[in-house]
């Protein structure tokens, strides 16, 4: 900062040196280790025929692994529902980014208000740029074999804006979405215009990531063990295109929790402290990703989809000639994976309890986040058995609302 002249706020990010190198090294290291180039040329080259044999996840991350449907399933079945859960997984991953790059763009702009910001802005600037790519690749790979083996949509969608529901199979009515479609609105206008508001963003998106990153870095490394020696090769691997994706998405991904992290506990630091108004927004937005991150999926693990959500998606795949079941199997198939205890359901609550530790190391030390958000107090509130209750109870109704039609 210009000490002869007179700037707005007392603090600059520039006296904080350690916190201003650990951004710069992170935006330096990302820029040139940007695997987006990569990640567009395995999306124009993927095609679904030379990858349709092979598994693209580790076998634990296949849609309902661990159910009757997985203990079952023949092995091109299983190759299939692990096909699956990429394409599942990856249509959230879509959906989380396109809200990411907006709100990247709103907060950047929020903190372009004060002096020396520009390099978190140049960050936020390249990390959207990535995002496109990312988005750009698992559409591809999604659509394509969505296109191939059910001839419909299933998990993919077409093109939408940051404004709908992040969570593609969540909870909700038409008047809890219309209060979400107020809730984004409002946090888009106040972190644009807040600097505080902008940079404590960077705290719920490092939770997102968070959860992101447990996941993605198990799918990344079945790439990885394959191709010890070429590695950095993704040209010559003959690894499927999506398995190679998912490793070059973590590595960039990497580099945005990096930046998450140092903006939301770090460069918190350089700004005055906060009013009690914008110490609710921030706790509210908290909040908010409790409350998205309330539930888990037996069909997806690591994901925090809402089951019963995923009804008439899983009816109408076990429908489809990959199962080929009429519709008193296909039922009597849904009742035994999603209403009785199984392996793949204790895998999901694990995961999500490791998510619930994770996030509550990561907001201990940032002074406002109050103790209902430090604690996770509303994802804690949810359980095996009160999981298990609500998908028999909406399965049932599934089920009826099915005769009715
Ligand atoms: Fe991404
Ligand atoms: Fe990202």
């Amino acid at each position: 900062m210009n000490k002869a002249l007179s700037q707005v706020q007392e603090k600059s990010l520039l006296d904080d040196t350690r916190t201003f190198r650990k951004l710069e090294l992170n935006y330096r290291k990302n820029r040139s280790q940007d695997h987006s180039p990569e990640i567009d040329s395995l999306a124009s080259r993927f095609r679904y025929e030379e990858a349709k044999d092979s598994y693209w996840n580790p076998e634990q991350f296949s849609l309902l692994y661990g159910t009757p449907l997985w203990e079952q399933a023949t092995e091109a079945q299983r190759v299939k529902l692990n096909q699956l859960y990429w394409v599942a997984y990856y249509s959230q991953i879509i959906s989380a980014e396109i809200a990411t790059i907006f709100f990247n763009q709103t907060s950047a702009a929020g903190l372009y208000a004060i002096e020396d910001f520009r390099l978190v802005c140049d960050t936020m600037d390249l990390e959207s740029a990535q995002e496109r790519s990312h988005i750009n690749a698992f559409k591809k790979v999604g659509e394509d074999f969505e296109e191939n083996v059910f001839g419909e949509r299933i998990f993919t969608y077409h093109m939408r804006g940051p404004f709908v529901e992040t969570m593609i199979c969540h909870n909700s009515n038409r008047v809890k979405e219309f209060w979400r479609w107020i809730e984004l609105h409002a946090f888009a206008l106040l972190s644009s215009d807040n600097a505080f508001i902008g940079c404590q963003y960077f705290a719920v998106r490092g939770i997102r990531t968070l959860n992101g990153k447990l996941i993605q870095h198990q799918l990344g490394q079945f790439y990885s063990k394959h191709t010890d020696k070429e590695k950095e090769d993704f040209l010559i691997s003959n690894v499927p295109i999506p398995s190679q994706l998912s490793y070059c998405h973590f590595l960039d991904e990497s580099f945005h929790f990096n930046s998450s992290t140092i903006i939301s506990h770090d460069v918190l630091n350089s700004l005055r402290r906060p009013t009690a108004f914008e110490k609710w927004v921030a706790n509210r937005a908290l909040l908010g990703t409790q409350a998205d991150h309330y539930h888990f999926s037996t069909a997806i693990n690591g994901l925090f989809w809402y089951d019963p959500a995923l009804f008439p998606k899983v009816y109408k795949i076990l429908r489809s000639p990959l199962f080929d079941m009429d519709d008193r199997q296909a039922r009597q198939m849904m009742v035994d994976c999603f209403t009785k205890e199984t392996d793949g359901l204790h895998l999901s609550a694990h995961s999500r309890q490791t998510a619930i530790d994770s996030y509550r190391q990561y907001l201990a030390d940032i002074d406002y986040v109050s103790r209902d958000n430090k604690e996770m107090s509303v994802m804690r509130r949810n359980s095996v058995a009160a999981h298990l209750k609500r998908n028999s109870r909406e399965l049932k109704r599934f089920f009826l609302k099915m005769e009715a039609q």
